[in-house]
């Protein structure tokens, strides 16, 4: 992740209990089957969002519709598996490696379930439950699609309980993130929706989708990431002068699919007017091609910024644009358009090579993903490193198949190959929050500069303690249990089928645990730099059941589990169902 009413069919008990039965006997049931099973009592909010009156209502016959038309096959994004491959890669090696994943999530759910159950997070050292987004069981609804695919189905059975009576009229705070809100619990709702097709899923899905709709309802229907309960109740919400563009640009895959599975075309008109916004703009930035991280959205998307990234703030913005294409069925040419300006100027100028010390293997063929600054004449690289970037080579390998770009193929593979290489650079295997390296002055080769190294470090001034050559400072040493390497690794093998990357993901996955491992659960630490139990954070946050050991949990089973052909991953970890190829939505 990044930085954030349905007719009820009420089936016969027998065939209720039926697919049951058939659910519950596989690991994983990927066909929806058309049945909306309804298996719980639904208890609607005590206030209904549908029903407000807007302050800036868009008339029906001006909304924006989802595009007509048969969606499109996409190229293939996995890899073709031969039988070898296979019986190779998924021998007894990786179930084991998968178990191992599996406890991880089932001690972490049992934690928040002993301890923290409805909360949004148990703290995984002092073991109580914390609300840090709203209140309606963040963790909870994060993970359900994690629990559905390990095959934990109790679990999920008494997690979905939960959900169809969280009401969304009680938070704990007065106001939410819209970005968080939407990426984790919509999301997390429409995709559980998707894999296990249970009808109250869906009802809180539109539920919620009709409160995060009101985000829009501002003079210039500009999202307001702010969502002042009240204020939006009242129709005043009115979008920042200075805003993250991820904030913008994340919730049109959660808004699109709401539209697709409801036939309410509102909240992808709500999206879409970003889209416009975006092709508006995307060549007259400082940076023309990518759009500035904060962009003033009250004055109608205004980007007079003048830093650039693919890391916190702007990650997921560029990440919806061609999962936005696959959603749609290829049928709006408006993103491929919008991820390839993007992916170019971010290759031009983003993406560096990071100079390495003479010990390394000749053969480290790497990149990591820099914040470049502009003014639209001088443009300066900063060479650091974050973590959040890490899922960049995830997304320029599925651009690259999507969009027939081989060379976008091999630029993913040597970013993620780049977050896993700077795993193992680290004491504790583990790589943190935001660092810094130097670039080479070219992304084939340089060799290494001993005296640049020593001005760089010393530039940075004296930390307590040195950094690990080759980087010159540690600028953030956590690590909070976060997912991008391990989800660009999945990707990556997913698309290449190299199964060396199986032992790179299983080489993380171990450092991760040992040293985020507590007494019940997992914990942030706060030093990559320093091994032992000194360093943890009382904190883990939803996103480590729903997407880091879910991407751990996916790269070691069957390539079909999940498979990228059929699901769409919003950045949150949650999968969504990509149409099929010739049959109308
Ligand atoms: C809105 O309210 C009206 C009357 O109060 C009701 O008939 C209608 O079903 C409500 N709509 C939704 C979407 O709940
Ligand atoms: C099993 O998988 C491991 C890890 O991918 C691999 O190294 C090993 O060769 C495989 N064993 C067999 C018998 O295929
Ligand atoms: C792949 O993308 C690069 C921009 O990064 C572009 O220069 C190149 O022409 C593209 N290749 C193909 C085959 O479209
Ligand atoms: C890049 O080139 C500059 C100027 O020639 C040089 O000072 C610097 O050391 C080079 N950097 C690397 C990493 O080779
Ligand atoms: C090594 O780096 C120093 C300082 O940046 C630079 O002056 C020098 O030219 C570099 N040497 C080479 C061979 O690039």
């Amino acid at each position: 992740m990044a930085f954030l009413k349905i007719q009820r069919l009420v089936l016969a008990a027998a065939l209720s209990l039926t697919a049951w039965i058939l659910l519950g006997q596989t690991d994983f049931v990927p066909q929806q089957t058309g049945w909306h099973i309804r298996t719980y009592k639904y208890t609607p909010s005590s206030f209904d969002w549908a029903n407000r009156t807007q302050s800036h209502p868009v008339d029906e016959a001006s909304m924006t519709r989802l595009p007509a038309g048969d969606p499109r096959p996409l190229p293939p994004i996995q890899h073709q598996f031969t039988s070898e491959e296979l019986s190779e890669s998924h021998n007894n090696t990786q179930r084991e490696r998968r178990n191992a994943v599996r406890r991880a999530a089932l001690r972490s759910w049992r934690a928040y379930r002993d301890h923290a159950w409805g909360r949004d997070e148990v703290t995984p050292q002092t073991l109580v439950g914390r609300d840090t987004f709203a209140g309606w069981g963040a963790t909870l609804v994060d993970a359900l699609d994690t629990l559905w695919i390990m095959g934990l189905k109790q679990d999920f059975r008494d997690a979905v309980e939960h959900v169809a009576a969280i009401d969304w009229d009680k938070a704990t705070s007065e106001a939410c993130s819209l970005f968080e809100t939407n990426i984790r619990y919509l999301g997390g709702l429409l995709s559980a929706y998707d894999l296990s097709g249970e009808r109250v899923l869906l009802d809180k899905a539109v539920e919620l989708g009709d409160m995060l709709h009101a985000g829009f309802d501002t003079p210039n229907n500009m999202p307001a990431n702010g969502f002042h309960f009240a204020q939006a109740k009242a129709g005043k919400l009115v979008a920042s002068l200075n805003e993250a563009s991820a904030a913008a640009g994340t919730l049109s895959l959660e808004f699109t699919h709401l539209s697709q599975l409801t036939g309410d075309p509102k909240y992808y008109h709500a999206i879409d007017g970003v889209k416009r916004a975006l092709e508006r703009t995307q060549d007259s930035t400082n940076l023309p091609g990518m759009w500035p991280v904060f962009i003033d959205l009250q004055s109608s998307f205004f980007t007079p910024g003048t830093s650039f990234s693919l890391g916190a703030s702007s990650d997921s913005a560029y990440e919806y644009l061609s999962k936005m294409h696959a959603l749609l069925g290829g049928l709006d040419p408006a993103y491929e358009k919008l991820h390839t300006k993007a992916m170019a100027t971010a290759a031009q100028h983003l993406l560096f090579r990071p100079m390495l010390p003479p010990s390394s293997p000749p053969t480290t063929d790497i990149l990591f993903s820099g914040t470049v600054l502009s003014n639209g004449k001088i443009i300066e690289l900063i060479p650091e490193v974050q973590h959040l970037g890490c899922f960049a080579g995830g997304m320029f390998a599925l651009g690259g198949r999507l969009f027939h770009n081989a060379s976008h193929i091999a630029i993913g593979e040597q970013l993620a190959r780049g977050c896993a290489w700077a795993y193992t650079a680290f004491p504790t295997g583990v790589m943190p929050e935001l660092s810094s390296i130097i670039p080479c002055n070219t992304t084939t080769q340089c060799t290494w500069n001993e005296t640049a190294y020593q001005t760089a470090t010393t530039a940075h001034g004296t930390p307590h303690r040195p950094p690990p050559p080759p980087f010159t400072a540690v600028l953030s040493p956590g690590y909070f249990l976060r997912p991008e390497a391990a989800e660009s690794l999945f990707v990556l093998y997913r698309v290449t089928g190299k199964a060396d990357l199986l032992e790179a993901a299983w080489g993380m996955f171990q450092a991760v645990e040992k040293a985020t491992r507590t007494r019940r659960a997992y914990s942030a630490i706060a030093d990559v730099g320093v091994e032992g139990e000194t360093g943890r954070v009382d904190s883990m946050e939803s996103f480590w059941i729903a997407e880091t050991l879910k991407y751990f949990y996916l790269i070691f089973s069957e390539p079909e589990l999940i498979s990228l052909d059929e699901y769409v991953f919003n950045t949150e970890a949650h999968p969504f169902r990509l149409p099929k190829p010739g049959v109308k939505q």
